[in-house]
């Protein structure tokens, strides 16, 4: 059985969370693109674990965490990932396979990030200012050093000099300080000491894995609407996001994804700039933000809010071929009056998909909303969809109708067993 969670809006979706659970029956669990800009949260009774890199469901005894190649590697992130799950007594030995394809990010990646982030000034994007989009440039124009050359020291050396020279230039342009090469190099050389015990041929493994039939578990990182093509550009990520990315970010042919899960948040948030038809800025969404600890993962940022955003979700699942739906976080919808959801998009009196408008349009235009009665009670408790108030599985049924994919899950809390089952 290959499973594969992908976030449906614009990140933070509760994917970690549907990995940990799917987590349970898994062999193996693979992050593919992306890097330490996503965060993943894990509740384990009063634990809370934000994983960067490390598969999310890598706490489940049974499952060998595989960060494939579409991955980029933060080394310094990962080695403190790695040390702060052991301290609580989840050894990783023989558990971990880190793909000798993976890009590495660099000091400069990150300080390029944000040098161009600051040069922007006020279109700037609000990255995660993790060196995510130079990573990924120096990998698409051939100027990228992989996992690989941690194995060929000598090689890495060179053509880490190589490449700290010429971005040293580029960061002088920017008035920014250089980075220091022999620094960096010794940091790096620690980093390698580290690593090496994990570093192999993640493609054999997964080859192997599948024709063995393993349950294996790939975890999408961010959201569609952030992925490099499909989202208003450039208010986007580095990565593909959608199904594709499996194929090119680890080798396993898509053909072989037996369940696509979209990850649809019941309302919608967003870290960063650009455009969001249905954001909030109310005491509704003051609200939400609150009861959902809507504040980022990595960076601690106040995520946006908005509204359920159906004609966004709806292109989602189409263009990732969802299968299976996870509805997460409705419980924070518990206390509201009304709840509105945009059914489509209408710019100039016409109606407009999704899918032709950039990020003017999308800033531009005005969602067409469908409007619902809210439900009092606290729904955490709640383990049967009939349980549930009427009102709140209303809510569910239109969205399942709506995006004409089967909803079964529906999480009703941040821990572990706060899941309904459909
Ligand atoms: P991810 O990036 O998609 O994995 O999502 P994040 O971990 O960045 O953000 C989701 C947040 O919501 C985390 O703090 C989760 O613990 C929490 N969460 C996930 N599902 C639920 C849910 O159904 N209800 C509540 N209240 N919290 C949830
Ligand atoms: P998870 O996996 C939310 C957003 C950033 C920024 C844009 C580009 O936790 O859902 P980047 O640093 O990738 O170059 O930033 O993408 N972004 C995310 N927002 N959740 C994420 O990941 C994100 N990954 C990237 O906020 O707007
Ligand atoms: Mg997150």
């Amino acid at each position: 059985m290959i499973n594969l969670v992908i976030g449906s809006q614009w990140g933070d979706e509760g994917k970690g969370k549907l990995v940990d659970l799917l987590g349970r029956d898994a062999d193996f669990a693979v992050r593919f693109h992306g890097g330490n800009n996503a965060g993943h949260t894990v509740v384990v009774g009063d634990k809370k674990y934000p994983f960067h890199l490390l598969p999310s469901s890598i706490l489940r005894s049974q499952v060998v965490g595989i960060i494939a190649n579409g991955v980029i590697i933060d080394p310094k992130v990962l080695i403190t990932e790695i040390e702060n799950v052991e301290k609580d007594g989840y050894s990783l030995k023989n558990k971990l396979i880190i793909s000798t394809r993976c890009h590495l990010i660099m000091p400069y990646h990150k300080a390029l990030d944000e040098a161009y982030e600051n040069a922007r000034g006020k279109n700037k994007l609000g990255t995660t200012k993790r060196g995510i989009g130079p990573t990924y440039a120096d990998k698409v124009s051939y100027n990228g050093i992989r996992v690989y050359e941690l194995l060929n020291w000598e090689l890495f050396v060179e053509k880490f000099k190589f490449q700290a020279k010429i971005k040293n230039q580029i960061l002088k342009l920017f008035k920014v300080k250089p980075i220091n090469v022999k620094k960096s190099l010794e940091e790096y050389k620690k980093y390698r000491g580290k690593l090496l015990p994990y570093i192999a041929d993640s493609y054999q493994l997964l080859k192997k894995a599948a024709n063995a039939k393993k349950n294996i578990l790939l975890e999408g990182a961010h959201g569609v609407m952030l992925d490099n093509d499909f989202s208003p550009y450039p208010y986007a990520t580095g990565s593909n996001v959608v199904t594709g990315a499996v194929n090119t970010g680890s080798g396993l042919p898509d053909s072989k994804i037996d369940n696509i899960w979209s990850v649809v948040k019941a309302y919608l948030s967003r870290v960063g700039g650009g455009p969001l038809p249905t954001e909030l800025f109310d005491k509704t969404a003051d609200k939400i933000r609150e009861a959902g600890h809507e504040y980022g993962t990595t960076t601690g940022r106040p995520r946006r809010i908005g509204w359920l955003d159906l004609e966004a979700v709806k292109f989602t699942t189409e263009v990732t071929g969802s299968n299976k739906i996870a509805i997460t976080k409705i419980d924070i919808l518990s206390g509201l009056k009304e709840i509105k959801v945009c059914v489509g998009y209408k710019l100039k009196g016409k109606m407009i998909p999704y899918s032709s408008c950039g990020y003017k349009e999308l800033a531009e235009l005005q969602p067409v909303y469908k409007s619902f009665p809210g439900w009092k009670e606290d729904i955490t408790g709640v383990r049967k969809f009939e349980r549930l108030p009427k009102n709140c599985q209303s809510y569910v049924k239109y969205i399942e109708k709506f995006l004409g994919i089967p909803v079964k899950i529906v999480s009703v809390g941040a821990e572990r067993e706060e899941n309904i089952y459909r």
